[in-house]
């Protein structure tokens, strides 16, 4: 057999592979109710880990937490990110938890384990591909440095906060089962 030829019958059967695995995998459905699978969602983790600039991951918050500071971002989360994230962080509203990828617990290690300067760079430019959007201009901005501190301080706020939350934003109650 010419060397052509068995190029030729390699691509063909790389190709009929690839059109069973999509008719499967279309089969399967494409609702944004499932969660996805383990191998999918260790990709998206680590193409979202390389598209962060080193330099972006060490940039240091050049705000500090004050009760006011606190307080005006507070508010900005329950009017931007609770519906998607709920108020406590949870994720667990019905618009986050219909999402493909769905938000993770920010009051979890997978957020709280990210520096201060990836916090940033995720609220300020968004993930592409997901729900998230970008909150920042182009330039830098000083609202999603503040959105990062919240972000510290959300696994620490009492339940009456939380609760002060839900009552001003029903909308982001989280539907956790306690
Ligand atoms: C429309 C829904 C939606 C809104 C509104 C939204 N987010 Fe998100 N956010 C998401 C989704 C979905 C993800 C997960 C993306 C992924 O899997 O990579 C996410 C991821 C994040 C992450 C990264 C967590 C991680 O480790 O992957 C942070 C931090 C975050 N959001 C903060 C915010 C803040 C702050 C706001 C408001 C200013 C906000 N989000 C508004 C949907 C939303």
């Amino acid at each position: 057999m010419k060397r052509s030829t068995i190029i030729l019958i390699v691509i063909l059967a790389v190709l009929a592979g690839l059109i069973i695995w999509l008719v499967r995998w279309m089969s399967g459905g494409f609702s944004a109710r499932d969660q996805p699978s383990a191998l999918e969602a260790f990709l998206a983790r680590t193409s979202l880990a390389l598209s962060i600039p080193s330099k972006a991951k060490e940039e240091k918050n050049p705000f500090t937490a004050s009760e006011d500071l606190l307080r005006g971002a507070r508010n900005r989360y329950e009017d931007n990110c609770a519906l998607c994230h709920a108020n406590n962080g949870s994720g667990l509203t019905d618009v986050g938890k219909n999402l493909y990828p769905k938000p993770p617990d920010i009051r979890g290690t997978q957020v709280q384990n990210l520096t201060d300067g990836e916090l940033y760079y995720i609220i300020h430019n968004g993930i592409r591909l997901t729900g998230m959007p970008a909150w920042g201009p182009a330039r830098n901005d000083s609202e999603s440095w503040k959105y990062v501190l919240f972000i510290r301080k959300l696994p620490h706020l009492p339940d009456s906060e939380i609760q002060q939350m839900n009552d001003a934003n029903p909308g982001g109650e989280s539907r956790e089962r306690h």
